[in-house]
């Protein structure tokens, strides 16, 4: 399946693993892109020195394209895209701020995709010189925004020339079909991705994907102090109802994030501050009470990701969960989706009479 999006990224079939942090390691980027697809590495987790050990250790697993995701917000973001440019790493997918980066990445030939939830911020992207823009609808796991991606891709499709990637709710061939038909040139999968036998989240996390349908998702700023979806379980329902701000766990999480990227006190407090240049990304977080959620919300998705823990743990799901009834390995999912969108699309030719 050719599409402008496989012609400008060198990839078989225009489907991206989406960055997700501590699930997108490189086993599971180097399994997408062996399969024709691209896989990307979701570095803002890591520290500098880890981004580019974890870089190495894709190519070891494959020569075929791949890229990072990084959030532009953080102290280590700057350095973790520098090292992807020093490592010429194909693609650098950014969300959150102004992509200051494209012209180095251009320079060795390396393409750049931006991640947007609103149509203005995609025609800014395109502005800055960006390859291709990814659009995260309301179906979406984690930060999509409040626009269903039914109508979003449309509507930045009517504003930008550039090739677009459709995310949130796309888990099969028909969603493949759909995306190339409202206007977008391929899809990003995260939900789909995580349910498959290279993805390392918890098996009792899988088991809980299984079981759950459409309706089992939460929408709110309460897991990470962004909108974002995640899994109904206890644990999410009781943050849900709890009252007041949970002070110990963003302090707890903040000297975990401190920790985790090796931040100086300094780079700390200058992080707890930050304000989201909202003229160029996703909104992002604004005062210290998100942040301070943000950082909480590190330690619930660990637990979720590595231990299964559904009481103290949240994870990131789409409602696509509903869609996403078993566990095949990564190559199953890509010629599964790609098969079935050829299908479809042919089918749907024949489907109606003009008349
Ligand atoms: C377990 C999980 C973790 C995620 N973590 C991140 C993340 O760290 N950063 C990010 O920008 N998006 C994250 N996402 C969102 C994905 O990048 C992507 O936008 C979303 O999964 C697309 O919607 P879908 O799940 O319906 O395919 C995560 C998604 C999942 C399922």
């Amino acid at each position: 399946m050719k599409t402008r999006i496989t012609e400008l990224l060198g990839i078989k079939h225009p489907i991206m693993l989406a960055g997700m942090n501590w699930v997108t390691e490189p086993k599971l980027v180097a399994a997408v892109s062996n399969a024709g697809g691209l896989g990307i590495l979701a570095t803002a987790h890591l520290t500098p020195e880890e981004t580019r050990r974890q870089i190495r250790e894709i190519r070891e697993l494959t020569d075929k394209p791949f890229g990072i995701n990084q959030a532009l917000f953080l102290p280590t973001s700057s350095r973790n895209v520098e090292i992807a440019i020093e490592e010429k790493v194909p693609i650098v997918n950014y969300s959150y701020g102004k992509p200051w980066f494209v012209e180095q990445v251009h320079e060795y030939g390396g393409k750049v995709i931006g991640t947007i939830v609103v149509a203005r911020h995609a025609v800014r992207a395109e502005q800055l010189g960006c390859d291709a823009i990814s659009i995260t609808g309301h179906e979406s796991a984690g930060h999509g925004g409040d626009v269903t991606s039914l109508v979003l891709i449309p509507i930045v499709a009517n504003k930008v020339r550039i090739p677009l990637l459709a995310a949130g709710g796309f888990y099969d061939g028909r969603g493949l079909a759909s995306a190339l038909v409202l206007g977008a040139d391929g899809i990003s999968m995260g939900t789909r991705f995580i349910m498959t036998k290279e993805s390392n989240i918890h098996p009792h996390w899988k088991q809980l994907i299984l079981n759950a349908t459409e309706g089992d998702t939460l929408y709110s700023n309460r897991f990470d102090g962004e909108p974002g979806r995640v899994l109904k379980t206890k644990g999410a329902e009781d943050m849900m109802r709890s009252l007041g701000f949970p002070i110990v766990k963003g302090v707890t999480g903040a000297l975990h994030v401190k920790q985790m990227l090796g931040l100086s006190w300094r780079e700390l407090l200058a992080a707890a501050f930050t304000r989201e240049i909202t003229e160029y990304g996703s909104y992002g977080p604004q005062n210290i009470f998100q942040q301070l959620r943000m950082a909480g919300g590190t330690i619930g998705q660990e637990k979720a990701i590595f231990n299964g823990d559904e009481k103290l743990g949240f994870m990131f799901s789409g409602q696509c969960v509903g869609g996403v009834n078993d566990i095949p390995s990564v190559s199953e999912v890509m010629e599964r989706i790609v098969t079935q969108a050829e299908k479809v699309l042919e089918a749907a030719g024949k489907k109606y009479t003009r008349g």
